[in-house]
């Protein structure tokens, strides 16, 4: 069966007692609202996973880390592997993020290793993939969006995949106000189910969770998730309010 999510990315922004207000928040208005008809997951920086455990119940909001090291342990100061993330109690990890692409040179080959690592740890996998504006103007969205999964993730098993979500965020989407049109959003993402289709078989990709990222809002999601193979979003900006985030939440 296929799972409609809507996951917070928070990225670099407050401070551990920010956040554990934030995700109190979160963690009151889920547990008050009636009939959600998705799971919900909250994305934050490594310092504040331990704590915000703590404060949310994990049955009903799902903890992710933004990144994990493409190593279990060792001599790599600064880095924090898979097996760190899940014993925080996290479930969770988003990777493949544009900005770790884009401003930390991660490699289709570093996140191949990435998503063995945290499925070996017992996390689920939010993996993003998205093509920049030239790309796009140059007809190369299907190209870029074929070689980020397939180079990352097609050696998994059936039953790995299981644990991969997939999240299509332009990256001139992100952070910028311009959300691609529902149309937009969802030719892309019908495009990858039809991938996912090639490599696992329909049943595998009717079950695979796609999610759109990218300026979505309150405003613009009932119209995003109403899309066949839209089925909820990553949301930056947005998930730093509680109140947007749940506009965005009971979007379907
Ligand atoms: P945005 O970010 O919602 O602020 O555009 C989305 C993301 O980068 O995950």
């Amino acid at each position: 069966m296929r799972k409609n999510i809507v996951a917070g990315n928070w990225k670099m922004n407050t401070t551990v007692p920010e956040g554990v207000e934030l995700a109190k928040a979160v963690n009151e208005a889920v547990a008050n609202a009636n009939g959600i008809k998705c799971d919900v997951v909250i994305g934050v920086p490594f310092t504040h996973l331990t704590a915000v455990k703590q404060v949310i119940d994990i049955n009903k909001v799902g903890l992710a880390a933004e990144n994990c090291a493409d190593h279990n342990s060792g001599a790599y100061t600064g880095e924090v592997s898979a097996p760190m993330v899940a014993s925080t109690g996290a479930n969770y990890v988003i990777l493949g993020h544009s900005e770790r692409r884009g401003y930390y040179n991660e490699t289709a080959q570093m996140l191949k290793t990435k998503v063995d690592l945290a499925l070996e740890a017992g996390l689920k996998v939010i993996f993003c993939c998205g093509e920049s504006l030239e790309e796009r103007e140059a007809g190369k969205v299907e190209d870029i969006i074929k070689a980020e999964i397939s180079e990352s993730l097609f050696h998994l098993t059936t039953e790995q995949w299981s644990n991969i979500v997939i999240a299509y965020e332009p990256i001139w989407a992100i952070g910028t106000g311009k959300t691609a049109t529902s149309d937009q959003a969802e030719e892309v993402h019908a495009f990858i189910r039809g991938l996912v289709a090639q490599q696992y078989g329909q049943q595998v990709a009717d079950d695979t969770t796609i999610l759109y990222g990218g300026s979505c809002k309150p405003s613009n999601a009932p119209e995003l998730f109403a899309k066949p193979d839209i089925d909820g979003g990553l949301i930056g900006g947005a998930s730093l309010k509680a109140a947007d985030f749940m506009g965005i939440v009971t979007a379907f």
